[in-house]
């Protein structure tokens, strides 16, 4: 790289105006980039708000279609979802993410009547929102969720929501062998067009506590989940992941918590060139409302700056709880 000196270059020169700093911007963010998590509840008519999301609510299968009509008005490409499974159909082996007529099922065929063609549908594939101990897959005696038989219980959970119409399967569970055992079964069942993006790097992070309020599992889950999920301190095993994954017919790859591993985000799309997605995780939605609210900071500011960020990192789009007022503020 050429770098003349100064004065003959002077780098503002070009951020003068700001008809030239619209010249020369590296990035650009659009509606198209975000995927739109929300959470379903039980009920008609219901609107939940979750205290430790301000702005985010739970919202009933006719709310959700609202707000999936929204996504596409706003010319936001996907939506994910998250069930908030009411206790007493909670067990130990997670059975209810098997029933065609979960709350995520009917989400997903509401949504799909609805929107067709316009809007994509992600589905988590984990056992968590399901399950009375909280942890996303079957546990032993002694509380470890063992693998084999979790995959076994996850590929029907993919399939129960491929059913249903789901556009984009999304194992966020961290059991080793998962996406192939998942696309193997996409594939015999005829769904063949049915992507996966996995959750490939996804940390055991302390910025899910908001997003365990609002699917409940919260105040079940005893402990942790560190024996799946990864050690915040890795970033060459993040890389083996996504390897694995990629291999096993992974469609895209995740990478999650977001902003604290822009790092994993940049060194996977640098050695794979896949599509590459970051989650903007709900605690640090959280963070950016309670920065805002502190008065420590502008709050369309800071949701447009680090939606940004991932986009620079080389994110190909991002799952973001702001996506709708992102979107807004983008004139959509
Ligand atoms: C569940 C799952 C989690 C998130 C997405 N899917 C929580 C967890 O692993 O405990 C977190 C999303 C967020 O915090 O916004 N497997």
């Amino acid at each position: 790289m050429m770098i003349g000196n100064y004065p003959a270059t002077r780098l503002r020169r070009t951020r003068a105006a700001s008809w030239s700093r619209a010249l020369h911007r590296e990035t650009a963010l659009s509606p198209a980039d975000l995927i739109w998590p929300l959470f379903v509840t039980a009920g008609s008519g219901v609107e939940e708000p979750i205290a430790s999301l301000p702005g985010v609510a739970r919202w009933s299968v006719d709310g959700i279609v609202a707000r999936a009509r929204e996504a596409v008005a706003l010319g936001i490409p996907v939506v994910a979802l998250f069930p908030n499974t009411p206790r007493e159909l909670r067990s130990a082996d997670g059975a209810e993410a098997l029933n065609p007529d979960n709350l995520m099922c009917r989400a997903i065929r509401a949504i799909k009547d609805a929107c067709g063609e316009a809007l994509g549908v992600l589905t988590d594939v984990a056992l968590d929102p399901y399950t009375s101990h909280g942890q996303d897959g079957l546990v032993d005696a002694a509380g470890y969720v063992i693998n084999d038989e979790t995959v076994a219980v996850l590929v029907d959970q993919a399939m129960n929501q491929a059913a249903a119409g789901a556009d984009i399967i999304a194992p966020s569970d961290m059991m080793d062998g998962r996406i192939g055992a998942i696309r193997r079964a996409l594939e015999m069942g005829g769904h063949v067009n049915v992507q996966i993006m996995s959750y490939a790097a996804k940390y055991a992070s302390a910025f899910y506590g908001p997003f365990r309020e609002a699917v409940g599992s919260g105040g079940l889950l005893k402990g942790d989940k560190k024996t799946y999920q990864m050690d915040p301190a890795n970033a060459e095993e993040a890389l083996r992941e996504v390897a694995l994954d990629l291999a096993e017919g992974a469609d895209s790859v995740m990478v999650k918590p977001g902003l604290a591993y822009l790092d994993i985000v940049q060194r996977v799309k640098a050695r794979f060139a896949v599509p590459v997605f970051a989650y903007q995780v709900s605690g640090e939605y959280a963070m950016i409302e309670a920065a805002a609210a502190a008065g420590a900071g502008e709050r369309d500011a800071l949701v447009l700056e680090t939606l940004l960020a991932f986009k620079r990192a080389g994110a190909s789009g991002v799952l973001t709880y702001h996506a709708a007022h992102a979107a807004r503020l983008m004139g959509a």
